[in-house]
């Protein structure tokens, strides 16, 4: 089988890796890639996997790929490319796409969709409002004491969400979305939600229009330094499992979610195939979605496909044919630790083309992969080509194995500026005392 995956991250070098391990896969190419994603190999057919150079969300020029290529699949990695209706786009040429419709992947292109989908399905969130006049939006937020979180409704590179703690401070964040247009039209319209506090985590489920399989738990960490300090990223490391909720509270809270979300897709006709990813507050009164996404997070992808027993090849499959009722999720009771490897100024902008070395190192350890975010290959060596370079991952018996395993790896990798967070996991070290 020929399989076509969208997509350069780290997010997508773990598909693309965990897929290459699938016997069925002969051919299978990625548009655009990453130097990670192009030393990869096929163990059905032992070809290599080919970087196309066609950008995720140059939609007509993957649809020419595709009708030349013919994939047999094509797997979508990243929100864009949902947003600009990819899989509607290649549905209607007669090819076989997995991700959510433009539809469905409202929940996560649309705060006040998910916000407006949440209260009538009775689904456990934020306090919340939606607005597009300042004025109405800052008595709300004074309501809140100014305690808040300020949302632009669309997709802003995951930069688009101003947390406030008091009035001015919530003012501010109105005025900078609403009448200054940080966020441009992402931000025509704002969400409001209460502050909630309590441990973050991150869901996954895989769902295929009826059925959805929740994933174990795993915890990203968004701010750029160490102590959850500085700026939010696009995620500077995760692990599996976050230990804060028992196999069987997991179920609970994924109950109290997906239950009604399912429901809610029946009762509204949005047929969501693909993975949702909901971010959620554990609180004192009991979980609560922050919000949806409609793909595999980033870095979380890196730490679920090593854990992951099942061919991803299947689980995909059924996703896209509606047969996930068949499907057992297996996973790997080892931990998984990623710690991404940034270039000098990530999150804001960066210089890129400096030289990697140690990688082969690093990979040589057990337990290790490092998975490539934002590299390219130039003149025979790898480089940086972005923000987040590398995810380094290692398996091991418990986190704290896994962890140091990480960091082990990671102390053979050098590119000039490499800045990390030293503390992944360590919140889950304190709660396993
Ligand atoms: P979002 O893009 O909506 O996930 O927001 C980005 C980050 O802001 C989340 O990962 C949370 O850490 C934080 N956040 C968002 N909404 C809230 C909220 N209502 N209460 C507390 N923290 C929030
Ligand atoms: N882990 C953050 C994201 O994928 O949005």
């Amino acid at each position: 089988m020929n399989v076509l995956v969208l997509g350069s991250g780290g997010r997508e070098h773990a598909l693309v890796w965990k897929l290459a391990q699938s016997a069925r896969i002969s051919r299978m190419w990625v548009a655009p890639g990453n130097a990670g994603t192009a030393l990869e190999r096929l163990a059905g057919s032992g070809a290599s996997v080919e970087n196309v150079p066609v950008g995720a969300d140059q939609l007509d020029a993957l649809l020419e790929f595709a009708r030349t290529h013919r994939p047999d699949l094509t797997v979508v990695g990243p929100d864009n490319p949902l947003a600009l209706g990819v899989v509607d786009r290649f549905q209607a040429a007669g090819f076989r796409i997995w991700g959510p419709n433009q539809r469905a992947a409202q929940f996560e292109t649309s705060k006040a969709f998910s916000q407006d989908f949440m209260e009538r399905h009775g689904i456990p969130t934020a306090r919340s409002g939606t607005f597009t006049d300042p004025a109405e939006a800052k008595r709300y937020c004074a309501s809140l004491g100014g305690r808040c979180a300020v949302k632009a409704d669309g997709l802003a590179l995951g930069k688009g969400v101003l947390l406030a703690k008091s009035v001015a401070e919530a003012e501010r964040a109105v005025d900078e979305i609403l009448v200054d247009k940080a966020f441009g039209q992402a931000g025509a319209k704002l969400v409001i939600q209460e502050l909630m506090e309590g441990m973050e985590i991150s869901l996954h489920a895989i769902c295929d229009g009826r059925t959805a399989k929740l994933f174990p738990t795993s915890q990203d960490h968004k701010r750029s330094h160490d102590g959850d300090t500085g700026l939010n990223t696009g995620g500077m490391g995760t692990y599996s499992p976050a230990p804060f909720l028992t196999d069987a509270e997991l179920d609970q809270v994924g109950d109290k979610i997906l239950r009604p979300w399912l429901a809610g897709c029946a009762a509204d006709g949005i047929d969501f195939r693909g993975l949702l990813y909901p971010g959620v507050m554990l609180t004192a009164a009991g979980p609560r979605v922050i919000e949806f996404n409609a793909r595999f997070g980033d870095p979380e992808t890196q730490v679920y496909l090593p854990r992951l027993e099942n061919d991803l090849l299947d689980l995909l499959e059924a996703s896209v044919d509606g047969t996930l009722d068949r499907v057992t999720l297996r996973w790997s009771r080892e931990a998984c630790v990623c710690v991404v490897a940034a270039a000098a100024g990530y999150p804001g902008p960066v210089t890129k083309g400096q030289v990697i070395t140690g990688i082969d190192a690093a990979n040589a350890l057990p337990g290790v992969k490092v998975f490539h975010a934002g590299t390219a290959l130039k003149d025979g060596n790898i480089v940086t080509n972005g923000g987040r370079v590398l995810g380094v991952t290692a398996m091991g018996a418990d986190i704290a194995m896994a962890r140091t395993r990480a960091y082990e790896a990671l102390s053979k990798v050098h590119f000039d500026g490499m800045h990390f967070r030293r503390d992944i996991g360590s919140k889950a070290l304190a709660a396993c005392g």
